[in-house]
């Protein structure tokens, strides 16, 4: 038996982690206070396995199957013993178990480090549940709105997608509500259905970007967070006093983002879609912006003949599956000395951006105005392999 050390134990070592690493110290030398002051140095009094430094490896093993061995404690080593960290003291039948396959061994108590604590991974929980082939087909990431994930899982998972989507809230913790895509956004309204798979049962949340506030409902209006880069930027490039019309508004991310960062300027949002004008005009009040963006209801073709002809120095034009038919209700918008355009379409293949530029160009000549020069072209998002969302800054006269 190892002689006892003279004196209180921890006033000798001083507690220095670096010092009390890879040691374990007998639990009868701790007092009460020493055992609190253990616990907030994360060591903690376990049972233990410690068998000669040879038999460490069929130690692991053993208490492995045993199912006994407490991975969330460091194994630690000292004098050429090993020390495993346990759940319980093994049973009678256990530690008979333990006879027949180590030669020597001593079960004790003792202080073992905590494992630092490891996130794990959605991949990493489901491990057990399903098989190694179909584990792959897990998106590594996956867009999130507020405190809600958006998953597409393919059909050869569908029977996992309860446990997928639980996994990704207990990977997770801020997250609330797992949708699964439930096909591809369709309609004039752009929008996709989903399936609740895990969490509250909702589908409405407060994304934050860039210092916005934005409330949406996504089984009600269009909303990609993973443009917020793009608004961003697009952003930066508004000039003092301008007047802007965000022909495709929906909750109003574009808008917003430009308002915020632009003081002097007047923005007119327009949505054919009464549920996102609903929500735009309510983030229009809680980032207070009711002096600089307007919502309007309607068909935006409409409202530029009523309202804007002549009258806007830059357009946004976010309805990228179909904004080469309103390029022309741009140009009509714009003043007569001209202005910006913000143009966004899908185009896939090697010369996505060629025939997304030539697309564009065409399209204003023919409605009688003429392309000044294309300030940025550029893959803004993938939306497939091989196709992308191709963004056009241009100047129109
Ligand atoms: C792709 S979403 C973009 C929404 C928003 N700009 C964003 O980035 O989240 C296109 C939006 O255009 C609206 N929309 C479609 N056709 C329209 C039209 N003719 N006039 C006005 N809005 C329209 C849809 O309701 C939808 O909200």
């Amino acid at each position: 038996m190892e002689a006892k050390p003279e004196g209180n134990i921890l006033q000798s070592w001083k507690f220095n982690p670096t010092t009390i690493e890879n040691m374990t110290i007998p639990i009868e030398y701790l007092g009460r206070d020493d055992e609190r002051i253990m616990k907030e140095c994360e060591y903690m009094k376990r049972h233990c396995l410690s068998v000669p430094k040879n038999l460490g490896e069929k130690a692991v093993t053993a208490s492995i199957k045993l199912e006994i061995l407490d991975r969330d404690y460091q194994i630690s080593r000292k004098k050429g013993e090993i020390f495993l960290p346990l759940f319980r003291k093994p049973t009678q039948e256990e530690t008979r178990r333990l006879r027949s396959e180590l030669t020597a061994f001593k079960l004790t108590e003792e202080l073992f480090k905590r494992e630092p604590k490891q996130k794990s991974t959605v991949r990493q929980i489901l491990k057990e549940m399903v098989p190694p082939k179909l584990l792959e087909e897990i998106p590594k990431s996956m867009p999130t709105v507020g405190d809600i994930a958006i998953i597409e899982i393919s059909n050869e998972l569908s029977s996992y997608d309860k446990q997928i989507g639980k996994a990704i809230l207990m990977a997770n913790p801020s997250l609330k509500t797992v949708l699964k895509k439930a096909g591809s956004v369709h309609g004039t309204h752009r929008i996709r259905d989903f399936e609740i798979i895990a969490g509250e049962s909702r589908t409405v949340t407060i994304h934050r970007e860039y210092g916005c506030i934005l409330n949406v409902d996504l089984s009600k209006v269009y909303f990609n967070p993973r443009l917020a880069y793009e608004r961003n930027r697009v952003s930066r490039l508004v000039e003092k006093r301008e007047t802007i019309l965000d022909m495709f508004a929906g909750v109003g991310p574009f808008s917003i983002q430009i308002a915020r960062r632009n003081e002097t300027i007047k923005i007119f949002a327009v949505d054919i879609n009464p549920v996102a004008i609903e929500y735009l005009n309510r983030n229009i009040e809680e980032n207070r912006m009711k002096d600089r963006i307007v919502a309007i209801e309607g068909d935006v073709e409409n409202i530029v003949q009523q309202r804007f002809e002549g009258k806007i120095d830059r357009v946004l034009m976010n309805l990228p599956g179909n904004s080469v038919r309103y390029i022309g209700t741009a140009c009509k918008a714009l003043k007569r000395r001209g202005g910006k355009i913000h143009y966004y379409q899908f185009a896939e293949g090697s010369d996505a951006l060629e025939v997304a530029e030539q697309t564009f160009k065409r399209a204003v000549e023919k409605a009688g105005r003429k392309l000044e020069g294309i300030t940025t072209i550029r893959r803004v998002t993938a939306t497939a392999p091989r196709e992308w969302q191709i963004g056009i800054d241009a100047r129109v006269s």
